[in-house]
């Protein structure tokens, strides 16, 4: 193939690799926000997505899918379980969500997550273009955007994190600190979800680096002795959101609706919580404050069902294995408590589900409860409000989720403060249908006005003015 003009660089591929019913591998389109936004960017640009196919040892070559060339990076079983589950998802992931759960720092790891940074970098390489742009996606690739800009001092490189940065304090436990600031230092333009973590990032930069940063500005030096500058800001993701209004304006849909709530034995009012399956969602705190709802008689059985999609992830982490246990528990102990012959306290579903179901499920809940304890954006918050074409339905939202920072208008809530969590709970179900929906349209207008396709956007025109600043000593 044609070397590209635009390379995204993502630890998945943006398919899935579905087996037929007659056995037959194909693949299919994965249902990610990403994948929509850079559709149209990457079928203009003639782009290239290099990633991992998902599946350990699968020998791919690069293929057309959709307009789009992709690249996949084989990763053995030993690189899933170094890299992948264990640096980028027993290191990173709960260092960058505040300690919830403790990080695991083995040398093994960090020597697996630099080796793999290499492939996807030497893969990047391969694939670009003189001048290309290239834009690294999220913390399993930290290292990507240095190791690029050494071998292909010409490219453009953008790099997205897509969860949080860490205060300080906690950043500055990981020993590889610095190594992980260089690599990411390597962009150009460093985005995040929030203006707190582009803080976070600048003072870890000026702290463990002693870089000047100036506004979003960052002063790098160069082996030359002469110095760049890179930008690091926040450019909040958002969603495809008139595909889920397209989606809730459906009659299928809106009938599927009505189905749930049949289904659950027509109860006065529905609650909602979607997330993975993970430590970081809160999902723990949201059934211990419906529990204590029902145990004191606030609310009951009949007339209240909390519905709780938790979809598996990364089932083979110890983290998630026992959390998965303790939350199976709960739900078991809360519905053998007050579960009637017709009546469900909790509808638990470890599964997920397509597009179209979420939306019904959104369509159907009175109350979406989104009580992260720690969160980069949290887009289900965002599809609930994108989904409610009616104006009704109250969105909860947890203010350690970087959607709190735009959607102002939820009820905001602190999970760890249980009391707080129940009586925000017995409001959402009690709001009178005018003031849900002035809060409902105020939310729809941020959604409606700041899509996915204007973050990526704003991000590749970031990323366009701000290369090549040289300065010099
Ligand atoms: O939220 C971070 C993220 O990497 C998302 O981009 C992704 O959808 C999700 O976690 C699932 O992660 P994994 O690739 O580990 O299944």
């Amino acid at each position: 193939m044609e070397k590209a003009e635009f390379v995204v660089v993502a630890n998945r591929l943006p398919v899935d690799h579905i087996t037929g019913a007659d056995g037959e591998q194909t693949w299919g389109r994965s249902p990610g926000g990403l994948v929509t936004a850079l559709d149209p960017v990457m079928r203009n640009a003639d782009g290239a997505w290099v990633g991992w196919v998902g599946q350990p040892d699968l020998d791919i070559e690069p293929f057309e899918f959709d307009g789009t060339h992709l690249v996949p990076v084989r990763l053995s079983a030993e690189d899933v379980e170094l890299y992948y589950e264990g640096f980028s998802n027993d290191t990173i992931w709960p260092l960058y969500h505040d300690v919830i759960a403790a990080p695991r720092y083995s040398r093994v790891w960090w020597e697996a997550y630099q080796r793999v940074n290499r492939r996807f970098a030497d893969a990047a390489a391969a694939v670009s273009a003189e001048n290309a742009i290239v834009w690294v996606q999220d913390y399993q690739l930290q290292l990507v955007p240095q190791m690029l800009r050494q071998s292909r001092p010409d490219l453009t490189i953008g790099y997205f994190h897509h969860i949080p940065f860490p205060a300080y304090g906690l950043f500055s436990q990981l020993p590889w600190r610095r190594q992980v600031l260089q690599g990411l230092l390597g962009a150009d333009v460093i985005g995040f979800q929030r203006v707190a973590d582009a803080g976070n990032f600048a003072r870890a930069v000026r702290r463990q680096l002693r870089y000047e940063t100036k506004a979003s500005g960052i002063t790098v030096p160069n082996d030359d002795g002469t110095t760049r500058r890179a930008l690091a800001r926040a450019f909040p993701i958002s969603i495809d959101a008139s595909s889920y209004m397209q989606l809730a304006r459906s009659e299928q849909v809106q009938a599927r609706a009505v189905q749930i709530r049949e289904s659950l034995g027509n109860p006065a009012y529905i609650l909602l919580g979607v997330d993975r399956l993970d430590y970081t969602k809160g999902i723990q705190h949201r059934m211990k404050a419906y529990g204590e709802l029902l145990d004191d008689g606030r609310i009951q059985v009949e007339d209240v069902t909390f519905v709780q999609v938790a979809s598996p992830s990364r089932e083979r982490v110890a983290a998630y294995i026992q959390l998965r246990d303790e939350i199976e528990l709960a739900v078991g102990r809360i519905n053998g408590d007050h579960d009637t012959m017709h009546h469900t306290a909790i509808r638990y579903l470890h599964q997920a589900y397509p597009r179209e179901e979420m939306v019904a499920l959104y369509l159907a809940a009175d109350v979406m409860l989104v009580t992260a304890l720690r969160d980069g954006m949290n887009l289900v918050a965002k599809e609930y409000v994108a989904s409610r074409v009616d104006n009704r339905g109250v969105l909860v939202l947890s203010e350690f989720a970087g959607a709190s920072d735009e959607l102002g208008s939820a009820i905001r809530i602190n999970p760890h403060d249980i009391g707080g969590l129940k009586d925000a709970i017995m409001r959402a179900i009690e709001m009178p249908a005018a003031e849900q929906g002035r809060r409902m349209r105020s939310l729809r207008r941020r959604v409606l006005e700041h899509t996915v396709e204007d973050w990526s956007r704003d991000f590749l025109q970031a990323l366009d003015a701000f290369h090549g600043r040289e300065e010099t000593q």
